[in-house]
């Protein structure tokens, strides 16, 4: 069968490599794709952009593709799982009414109350003077949130009273409406992918991502800068936790609001120092990087998952299974992101053979001729599996070593929490 993954980052280079695993699927497109994606066996890239509907059904259709999985929040936010269903193409993804879980973070806050699942207390805010005077009250640490998509860099987690309200001033003159201002929760966080036909949820094997640029998780967030699976952290009894006190309330509050949500459903949760789960976001899609970790883990082929939550079959399909190995994914960055940087630098060094245990998934990468360029914030993520956790660090920056860019950047930490 043939596969259309929409997205250019890492994560869809992952579902990609790994869609291409499974001797049922003969091709996969990207629409549009990028560098790692132009060169993988039996991949092809499309000149469709992520939010050219007509575009995307048209090459379905010249293609004799069997289903549509989309990565970005964008496209589905905007309702391209609604168009893809209206002219009967099968599509991994929620509808824009399901997507709503992640691009509006008041209503996401408004389903958790109803079904009593545990998350920071938030109120939401549309005047600045209002925000400020709450936050006085409130007092520091606090977290600030726009209430939209942000790519990852719309929350601002503020250490004192005076950089919360630096904060609200700031987002209400970049002419943000709606802010939610937040509990801070300490802890460590854990990202859980869970696939959902609608009405079954199972959750993938939970990974952890370093959201900040710096060191010892320090500086600005990003879309996330390495991840690691699976957890040590996460033993079975609060696998379990997860299961009954966040996903499946979740999906029975989409339920009750008559939304048939088929796709990815997203915990980022916080472990509180009292071990227990607590919502920080939900979002609609695959987490990059997390996707780079556990799907190179994953031993069900995806495809076969993936069709059982469009055709409605996931409560029918055998346990999902996973290789037992350790898996971490250091991201390499453009020098100045999240802020602002340069594009188009060669990249050199990029080896690895199938062998080693070692994939890189591309991110911000273009071919141009046969010189692969850099083209986004995140340009490579490099994926390492090892009998543990210690050796696969090992492998992953053994890997980050022998590659360069002008001005790349990487954190030389990821797996720090481990505490190897
Ligand atoms: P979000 O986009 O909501 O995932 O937020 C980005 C990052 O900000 C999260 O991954 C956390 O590291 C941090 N964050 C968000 N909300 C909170 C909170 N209530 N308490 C502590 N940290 C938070
Ligand atoms: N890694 C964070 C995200 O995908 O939102």
């Amino acid at each position: 069968m043939k596969i259309l993954v929409v997205g250019n980052g890492g994560r869809e280079h992952a579902l990609a490599w790994t869609l291409l695993r499974s001797s049922n699927v003969e091709r996969v497109f990207c629409a549009p794709g990028n560098g790692g994606t132009a060169t993988l066996k039996n991949c092809q890239n499309l000149a469709v952009a992520v939010d050219d509907f007509q575009g995307i059904a048209s090459a379905v259709k010249a293609n004799d593709i069997s289903l549509v999985v989309v990565g970005p929040e964008v496209p589905l936010a905007m309702g391209i799982t609604d168009y893809l269903q209206q002219q009967q193409i099968p599509v991994f993804g929620p509808t824009q009414a399901g997507a709503r879980l992640e691009s509006s973070k008041s209503w996401a806050k408004e389903l958790m109350q109803s079904e009593n699942i545990p998350t920071a207390q938030a109120h939401t805010f549309t005047d600045a003077a209002a925000a400020r005077e709450y936050v006085e009250r409130q007092g520091a640490p606090i977290v600030i949130k726009v209430d939209g998509l942000a790519a990852g860099k719309g929350v601002i987690v503020a250490a004192t009273v005076s950089e919360a309200i630096a904060a609200i001033d700031g987002l209400f003159a970049q002419n943000f409406t709606q802010l939610v201002i937040e509990e801070f929760l300490a802890g460590e966080e854990v990202s859980v992918l869970a696939l959902t036909d609608g009405k079954t949820i199972r959750p993938l094997i939970p990974a952890q991502d370093h959201k900040r640029i710096g060191e010892k998780d320090t500086g600005k967030n990003t879309g996330g800068m390495g991840a690691y699976a699976p957890l040590p952290l996460v033993d079975d009894s609060l696998q379990q936790r997860i299961q009954q006190e966040i996903l499946q309330p979740i999906l029975k509050a989409l339920n009750k609001r008559g939304i048939d949500y088929r796709g990815v459903i997203y915990a980022g949760l916080m472990i509180t120092p009292q071990g227990n789960p607590k919502v920080i976001e939900f979002n609609c899609r695959f987490g990059d990087p997390e996707t780079q970790v556990v799907l190179p883990l994953l031993a069900t082929p995806l495809e076969k998952l993936l069709f059982a939550c469009v055709e409605q079959r996931l409560a029918a399909q055998p346990p999902i299974t996973w290789n037992d190995k350790a898996s971490v994914c250091v991201v390499i960055a453009s020098g100045g992101y999240p802020d602002s940087y340069q594009k188009g630098y060669e990249i050199s060094g990029l080896k690895t053979n199938s062998e080693s245990g070692v994939t890189i998934f591309h991110a911000g990468t273009k071919l141009q001729g046969d010189r692969l360029i850099t083209d986004g914030g995140r340009v490579l993520g490099v994926t390492a599996l090892g009998n543990n956790h210690s050796e696969a660090i090992s492998l992953a920056y053994g890997t980050v070593a022998t590659i360069q860019f002008e001005a790349m950047y990487y954190r030389r930490d990821i797996g720090h929490r481990l505490k190897l």
